[in-house]
């Protein structure tokens, strides 16, 4: 998978660039503000994702403009695809020519993986982090997932909007069996998937974090849920989810909400057995959150055949040199993208191409 060219109109305070990248590393510098992150997120947008950095679509146009447009060509397996974003009040994604209303037509056909200094949270900050990462990296390799969980969302609305009507319509009782009989089913897709994806993981996290760290320490992950997970085949996880879901009633209409489901579980990350929220040292959770992130690339490769590209927004400067070494041995023959300020320690060890961004410019490229 490689980008070819990337073309943008009014994208931020990047409002009319045009870059033609190579197939390996390309360092995209500049000083602090220059807007290389924004090209970064501009071509993040390609894989169907929303924005890493939590944006709304209108905060993606320029200033006092009232569209943005961003045009890129990708080859996949040799075939050149063309690739068009129009964000306005209604929003356009034009793929091989073809006109769409959501940019999820390209969830499958452009894969990339990000990491930006933000994704730390993916290890620091709450379970709300981790289910995110694994709905995204599910999104990118099996397209229908979005639409299940999008599904999923409504019914749990439904089931909590019903919880809030039963204290004062007890008759609505007998509804329940109804939705939580739905809701089980839908759990249950979204966790077997969950925990495919896991299984896929695991190896590679193991051999990216050995990599990372230098053999130092051991990395493990666990799937986190209340319900009890014997096997993992659909119909049966569905069953238990629904005597948990029976169970959790009492409290469930206490509360007014949804105390059992995908939406409610966690992943857990554990160095030498001990979780790394509480324990990891600051470099241990960024090499932890790094790993993830590479070892995704490694199940994208594995499942789908194809190399996704990579994205690493500042990554470097947090890192030491040897840790630096193993991950631009390790994304060796990828088309990567990398922002810094200072190119130099990259320079030393790569080729590739170099774009230097200031003001919202491209001022040099070699
Ligand atoms: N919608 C917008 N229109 C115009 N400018 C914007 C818009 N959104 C953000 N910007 C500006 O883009 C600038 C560059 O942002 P960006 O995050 O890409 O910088 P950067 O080069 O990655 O900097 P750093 O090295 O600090 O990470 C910011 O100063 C911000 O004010
Ligand atoms: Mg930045």
């Amino acid at each position: 998978m490689k980008v070819n060219s990337l073309e943008t109109v009014n994208y931020r305070n990047i409002e009319n660039i045009r870059i033609e990248p190579c197939d390996t590393v390309n360092i995209i510098y500049g000083e602090n503000a220059q807007g290389k992150t924004n090209l970064l997120e501009s071509l993040w947008l390609f894989t169907g994702c929303r924005s890493f950095r939590g944006s709304k679509e209108q905060e993606l146009i320029s200033f006092d403009k009232d569209f943005a447009k961003l045009s890129m060509t990708f080859s996949d397996d040799g075939r050149e695809h063309e690739a068009e974003i129009i964000l306005a009040d209604k929003k356009k994604a034009v793929f091989d020519g073809v006109e769409h209303a959501s940019t999820s037509v390209f969830f499958g056909e452009f894969l990339g993986i990000i990491f930006a200094p933000q994704h730390l949270s993916l290890v620091k900050g709450g379970p709300y982090e981790r289910r995110k990462f694994l709905n995204m990296a599910l999104c990118q390799l099996r397209p229908k997932y979005e639409n299940v969980l999008s599904d999923f969302n409504k019914i749990l609305e439904q089931r909590n909007a019903l919880l809030k009507d039963i204290p004062r319509h007890s008759e609505l009782l007998d509804t329940l069996d109804i939705w939580d009989e739905r809701l089980a089913n839908y759990s249950a897709i979204i966790m077997t998937q969950r925990l495919r994806y896991l299984e896929e993981t695991e190896p590679f996290l193991k051999e990216i974090y050995s990599g990372i760290s230098g053999g130092k320490e051991e990395i493990g992950i666990k799937y986190e849920t209340p319900v009890e997970l014997s096997g993992t085949d659909r119909e049966g996880l569905s069953a238990e989810i629904f005597e948990a879901l029976k169970a959790a009633r009492p409290e469930d209409i206490k509360n007014g909400s949804t105390s059992v489901g995908p939406h409610r579980d966690d992943l857990l990350i554990m160095l030498d057995g001990l979780p790394v929220r509480s324990f990891g040292s600051q470099g241990q959770q960024r090499s932890c959150a790094l790993s993830l992130k590479l070892a995704e690339a490694a199940v994208i490769k594995k499942l789908t055949g194809k190399q996704p590209v990579a994205f690493l927004d500042d990554v470097m400067s947090e890192l030491d040199s040897g840790r630096q070494d193993y991950i631009l041995n390790h994304i060796d023959g990828w088309q990567v993208f990398i922002t810094c300020c200072d190119p130099s320690s990259i320079l030393k060890s790569k080729t590739g191409k170099v774009f230097e961004i200031k003001g919202g410019q491209l001022c040099s490229s070699t």
